[in-house]
């Protein structure tokens, strides 16, 4: 993910969630941290598009998902799955051996694109996201790698 890039992850950002983050957010994350894009293929209709970002955070040998979020048109076609690899596998080159990310209790379909890395419930965050009922909780997973 470059700077250039950013107006086009936050379509792709505003897209996935119901709640996303902000632009300003968004670019802190860009200076930080590691991120990536997944662009759409030059056979596609639209060559070059942004259908997904991912962000992952590295402190010693922990890191975190700070972010995966696919295009609700692209979503089910193993996007998430290989910006999932990808972060994961920069962990690893980074010398990590754990990885954390919170998910929002309702999300099933996170869940299980988690499960298939091997995450595991590790805790709960009480009311940590806003939702249309008020609050939801967040559950903590984590991974060895
Ligand atoms: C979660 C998310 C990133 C998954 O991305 P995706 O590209 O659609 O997922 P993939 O096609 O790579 O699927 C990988 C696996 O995840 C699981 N999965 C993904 N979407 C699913 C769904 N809607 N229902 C059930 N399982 C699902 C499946 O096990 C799938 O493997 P399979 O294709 O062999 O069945 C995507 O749904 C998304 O961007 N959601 C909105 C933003 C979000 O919630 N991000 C996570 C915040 S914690």
């Amino acid at each position: 993910m470059q700077e250039s890039d950013l107006s086009a992850v936050m379509i792709n950002e505003n897209n996935a969630y119901e709640f996303p983050c902000s632009l300003s957010n968004m670019s802190n994350n860009q200076k930080r941290y590691y991120c990536v894009v997944f662009e759409a293929g030059v056979e596609s209709n639209s060559p070059g598009e942004i259908l997904g970002h991912a962000i992952l955070s590295t402190v010693a040998d922990e890191a975190s998902v700070i972010n995966i979020a696919v295009s609700p048109k692209a979503q089910r076609q193993r996007i998430g799955y290989q910006l999932m690899e990808n972060i994961l596998q920069h962990a690893q080159d980074k010398g990590c051996v754990e990885v954390f990310l919170e998910v929002r209790e309702s999300n099933r379909p996170a869940f299980t694109m988690y499960h298939q890395f091997g995450f595991n419930e590790v805790g709960v965050r009480h009311n940590y996201y806003p939702s249309k009922q008020g609050r939801e909780d967040a559950i903590l997973l984590a991974s060895y790698l």
